[in-house]
């Protein structure tokens, strides 16, 4: 959620932080603000944007070698001035930036209130930085002390930049739940909540690991534990490019990710497929080819986009591996009893890596003895590092709020994944494999002809743009991408949308149907055509508006929708992936017609690190 960006060094800190603001707006975009020190403590923050607070700050004195700076995704207090971070202690000296909840915030709170704190904004936030100030000075311990002394207090996810007015060569950074990179540059540092606002200065970062201070001076990093143990930093190389965090001539991130697909499904496979020998290999989880091989359950736990491709996953691995699996929503998962036992292989699907309930759900199953296997989309964020095994979907950063790219790179590999386990268990013949195999090695080639029906997909956004509601259909694997579809459009053009199984039409939404109600139905020729054809009449026959995905050359629903888009002709296994592009391009297009920022719709954030 809430962005977090440091800096110290010899360079200026303020370009620096609020390109890095830039970089990290879409975890949360509500109010930002940064901290200086340039021999005083120099804070400036605003509600809005980060260009807002560039506006406000444009004639202040922006100078120093140090700062830190946020952008805010509201949990506690709204979004305002005062509730912007950085906050800073009851005697101004100190300041905080932090991302995550602090659960025991208002015992804290509480009790600093008892010893005559004064609060000046509704934040969790400002109670530790006061907590941090309170210990000093009871205690008479140094800054570092006092910060590690506080964190043993607090309950909840965090990760934390502190600095002071009073040492004008120290950045303290922590972490517990909320991800945080340091990047290490000659004689300067950088901290980030993940790595784009780093990767244009050096290449070598640190993760930090949960329970980890890290003490940054210009020329020298200690990093230790919440027990005080010294511990020593892996320094690893950042694979991320550049260009992969612009625009490059795009109007919108979401649209340049939209186009990205064909690459990055072919990034998704590299090295992971051999169609003439008919093979799979997924070096990820090759350690546990047995535990799959015997294995009776698997669970998948998702949120959002990803819980959807964990459905498409469903129905893939039980149609060639044959394996049960029962989909979860993460957060649900965690809070009932769930029946799990260490013969059962949860897999967590996560673009972020990082989303708190996915973590959670994974933590309990761990606790219950399962082997966790993540499919994970940032490398070296909270999930893989919680697994035991797993396999990245390579898709390159994802800006956009709404996920598109990594939503096609999350079904690819539960499709590698499928014809894996499916081979490892005997269920998919070499042949199969082989003929399955070089389909979907031409999969980014259809997909790049998929996204050529993109004007003509504006002209119908275009006669869709004001309606009030939509419906989309879907059977078999075309349900998750009917609720795919559904969620695009509702997050990033506030219409109403609901995904429904096409035949479950009848049992409810079916009243909804009449002449203002467009519907859109996945109906392209897989095993449940006919029937999806009967679910297109019976739309038709209460005078709703029929926007049918088919495949190409199709003629039957042609007859009857108001609109045919076409994909190209598939197997039924790779139809999830090509019928989404379109689904995806109509919800962009809608969005912008109707005016919405498509890259940051309201009261969303690409990352959900807080339950
Ligand atoms: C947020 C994002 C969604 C995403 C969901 C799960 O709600 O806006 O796009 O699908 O979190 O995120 P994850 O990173 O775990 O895939």
């Amino acid at each position: 959620m809430c962005g977090i960006v440091g800096y110290i060094g010899h360079r200026e800190a303020w370009p620096i932080i609020i390109k890095g603001l830039h970089r990290l707006e879409y975890r949360g975009y509500d109010s930002a603000g940064v901290a200086l020190q340039n021999g005083d403590l120099r804070i400036y923050k605003k509600a809005g944007k980060v260009s807002d607070l560039e506006n406000f700050a444009a004639h202040e004195d922006l100078g120093g070698k140090m700062g830190m700076g946020h952008t805010r995704w509201a949990t506690h207090g709204a979004p305002s001035d005062r509730n912007s971070h950085p906050h800073t202690s009851g005697d101004e000296r100190l300041a905080i930036i932090h991302n995550g909840i602090i659960e025991n915030y208002a015992t804290l709170k509480d009790e600093l209130i008892s010893e005559g704190h004064e609060f000046r904004s509704d934040t969790d936030t400002e109670v530790l930085i006061h907590l941090i100030e309170h210990i000093q000075k009871k205690t008479g311990l140094d800054l570092r002390e006092s910060v590690r002394v506080a964190l043993n207090e607090v309950v909840g996810a965090y990760a934390i930049v502190v600095m002071s007015k009073d040492e004008p060569d120290q950045l303290i950074a922590a972490r517990k739940g909320s991800p945080m990179v340091i990047g290490v540059g000659k004689d300067e540092y950088f901290i980030a909540s993940d790595a784009s606002p780093i990767v244009e200065y050096t290449k070598n970062v640190i993760y930090l690991n949960d329970n980890e201070i890290a003490y940054l001076k210009r020329d020298e990093l200690l990093i230790k534990n919440l027990e005080n143990v010294v511990k020593t930093p892996y320094v690893q190389e950042l694979e991320i490019k550049l260009e992969m965090l612009e625009k490059s001539g795009y109007e919108h991130f979401m649209l340049k990710e939209i186009y990205e697909q064909p690459r990055s499904i072919r990034d998704c496979m590299r090295g992971r497929i051999h169609p003439e020998e008919g093979l799979v290999q997924l070096g990820g989880i090759k350690e546990y080819a047995d535990k799959l091989k015997n294995v009776d359950r698997i669970i998948i736990v998702a949120c959002g986009t990803s819980w959807h491709a964990g459905l498409v996953g469903e129905y893939l691995i039980e149609e060639y591996a044959r394996i049960p699996v029962e989909v979860e929503y993460a957060s649900e998962f965690r809070y009932r009893n769930p029946i799990i036992t260490d013969k059962d292989v949860v897999i967590a699907i996560s673009q972020s890596g990082e989303t708190a309930d996915t973590m959670a759900a994974l933590e309990l199953a761990k606790e219950k003895g399962a082997t966790l296997f993540g499919i994970c989309n940032v490398v070296g964020s909270s999930i893989p590092r919680l697994t035991h095994a797993g396999v990245y979907t390579h898709a390159g950063p994802e800006i956009g709020v709404a996920s598109t790219k990594a939503f096609t790179a999350q079904v690819t590999v539960l499709t590698l994944m499928a014809f894996y386990m499916g081979q490892q268990r005997g269920k998919l013949s070499t042949s199969q494999s082989v003929s399955l195999l070089s389909e979907l090695d031409q999969i980014p080639t259809l997909v790049e002809k998929a996204l050529k029906s993109n004007d003509y997909i504006q002209q119908i956004a275009s006669k869709f743009k004001d309606a009030r509601n939509f419906l989309f259909l879907g059977r078999g694997t075309g349900f998750p991408v009917a609720l795919e579809g559904a969620l695009k459009l509702k997050e990033i053009s506030y219409i109403h949308a609901e995904g429904y199984p096409a035949a479950e039409m009848k049992h409810g939404p079916i009243a909804l149907i009449d002449e203002e109600m467009p519907v859109v139905v996945i109906a392209t020729k897989n095993s449940s055509y006919e029937k999806v054809i009967s679910n297109i009449q019976e739309v038709k026959a209460r005078k709703g508006v029929v926007i049918a995905i088919v495949t190409e050359g199709d003629t039957e629903v042609k007859k009857m929708a108001d609109h045919v888009i076409e994909i190209p002709d598939a197997d039924e296994a790779f139809l999830p992936i090509l019928a989404t592009i379109p689904l995806q391009l109509l919800s962009y297009h809608i969005a912008v017609m109707r005016g919405c920022n498509v890259d940051q719709p309201r009261n969303l954030a690409k990352s959900v690190t807080v339950e």
